[in-house]
């Protein structure tokens, strides 16, 4: 990375979808990086709800930012983190459940890359249990998730789900 360029973080996720948990860290990054990447990932669901372009597209309709960049990628983080340049990979932290899985991606990243740092973020307090496959479940029940999505998500989750 050229100095030029300044910190540069990735943000990776399956992000199926976005939700304001996930923005929030966004903007949170930019107190300590000059650009952040989010890295949509291609296979990390199984059977996402929405398609790649749809997740990729949310994204970037939900957080229109000058220093935020939206890219999918397939593969390793690493190797992804290397090609854009980052040094820094960015995980939100919600509850003590997430942190055996973050423990060990984090550990896992390390080991493959050494010169990348993982740093944990914790989420606004009123998002801390929100997750994307909460969003999912309740929005399939038609429950009301318009607070806790950007308008562009609730409706593309309406149309999924409108009977
Ligand atoms: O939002 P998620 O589903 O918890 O994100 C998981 C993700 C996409 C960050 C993770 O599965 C990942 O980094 N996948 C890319 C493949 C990879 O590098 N695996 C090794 C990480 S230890």
């Amino acid at each position: 990375m050229s100095p030029a360029a300044g910190r540069i973080a990735v943000y990776p996720g399956s992000f199926d979808p976005i939700t304001r948990g996930h923005e929030d860290l966004v903007l949170r990054s930019l107190r300590f990086a000059d650009k952040v990447v989010v890295a949509v990932a291609v296979n990390a669901a199984k059977q996402p709800l929405f398609t790649l372009e749809e997740r990729v597209a949310l994204i970037r309709e939900a957080v229109s930012h000058a220093a935020v960049e939206v890219q999918s990628f397939d593969g390793l983080l690493v190797d992804f983190a290397r090609r854009v340049g980052a040094t820094v990979i960015v995980r939100g932290l919600r509850a003590v459940s997430d942190f055996e899985y973050e423990f060990q991606m984090a550990l896992m990243n390390r080991h493959l890359e050494p010169a990348l740092e993982t740093v944990f973020l914790v989420p606004a307090f009123d998002l801390t249990y929100l997750s994307s496959s909460l969003v999912r479940e309740v929005a399939r029940h038609q429950g009301d998730v318009s607070q806790l999505v950007h308008p562009a998500v609730f409706r593309a989750l309406q149309r999924k789900f409108k009977k």
